[in-house]
């Protein structure tokens, strides 16, 4: 092994810039060089490539966001474009690639492994839901940033006796959704991966007034079928009956944007110092995460097309903490 390449793809997840500064450092610690591809599969394809050394990695890792850029590829699904990405690859004399991301670009990354081309990818999506790893990068920072707007909106949700939905990011994973419920102290939390109606999700709100509480607040995951939107319309109906206002708060991007937590970056450097490792090792077509507090690798065909369980021992203690 000679030349690595290391690329950031999909949505952005607050650590991904401690991951590039980790793969970076310790491949050069390998006697390798290091190469940054700008903008994910996009610039692979286009041969977007930087060169890294220790210093183009300085004073990043308390950065949000990636240095290199990111992209979404759709056409990354076409052969055409894993050929051409192989093309480039090659002509950069680049032994092996990272890939940090979170599914779908796991997904570009295991069809260039089927390819025979060396790759790791590195578990980093603020919706957590790669089979694989307990954790991915960016989700601790995205929580912490949907809890402090909960915690402000419940202060204004009590002064005024209002509901308020709090629409998280997750896609179709629910696990910001009942993880920002369970430490934010919501009243319910509804997920896209154990529906609930809008008859029970009133009924839910209505009762946490009649058991004395000065708000009723639910996190709503956007994957769910009664996202926000969905809602905002119902309660619009429903205001003369249910007897009190209901306001929605959609968060959005604002999760995205954060600086990195303290246990983002170390989650972050502890798994791209692990995606150097499995290269060193020469095992490639993993995904590198963590499992209890080790650092694993895991093929990429227990990952991909591998949906991820939501918790339900969590669901039900956050049904019980509702109250
Ligand atoms: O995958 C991360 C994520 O933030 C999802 O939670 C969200 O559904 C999606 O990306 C938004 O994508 P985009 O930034 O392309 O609008």
């Amino acid at each position: 092994m000679k030349r690595i390449a290391v690329l950031t793809s999909g949505g952005d997840a607050p650590g991904m810039n401690a991951a590039i500064r980790a793969v970076t450092r310790c491949g050069l610690d390998q006697g390798w060089e290091v190469y940054g591809i700008s903008h994910g599969f996009a610039g692979l394809i286009r041969g977007s490539f930087v060169p890294l050394d220790a210093r183009a990695v300085g004073g990043i890792i308390q950065l949000g966001g990636t240095m290199l850029g990111s992209a979404r590829c759709p056409e990354f699904h076409q052969p055409t474009t894993h050929r051409e990405a192989l093309r480039q690859l090659r002509q950069k004399d680049v032994d092996a690639l990272v890939v940090i991301g979170g599914n779908g670009s796991q997904c570009g990354a295991q069809e260039l492994a089927s390819l025979g081309f060396p790759v790791v990818g590195v578990a980093s999506t603020i919706d957590n839901d790669l089979a694989g790893t307990d954790i991915t990068i960016g989700v601790d920072t995205a929580l912490n940033i949907a809890l402090e707007a909960i915690d402000r909106l419940k202060v204004t949700a009590s002064s005024h006796q209002r509901a308020f939905l709090v629409e998280v990011m997750g896609r179709h994973c629910g696990y910001l959704a009942l993880m920002a419920g369970i430490a934010g102290g919501a009243e319910l939390v509804i997920l896209p991966e154990i529906e609930i109606g809008t008859e029970e999700i009133e009924r839910e709100l209505c009762a946490a007034y009649e058991r004395g509480k000065r708000h009723a607040l639910a996190v709503v995951a956007e994957g769910a079928r009664n996202n926000a939107a969905a809602l905002m319309a119902h309660f619009e109906k429903a205001r003369e009956r249910i007897g009190f206002d209901l306001r929605t708060t959609t968060l959005g991007h604002v999760q995205r944007g954060g600086a990195p937590t303290a246990y983002d970056r170390l989650l972050a450097t502890r798994l791209g110092a692990g995606a150097v490792t499995a290269l060193a090792a020469g095992e490639t077509g993993v995904l590198v995460g963590t499992l209890g507090s080790r650092i694993t690798r895991t093929p990429y065909a227990q990952v991909i097309g591998v949906q991820k369980p939501l918790d339900l021992e969590l669901l039900a203690m956050a049904r019980v903490l509702e109250r």
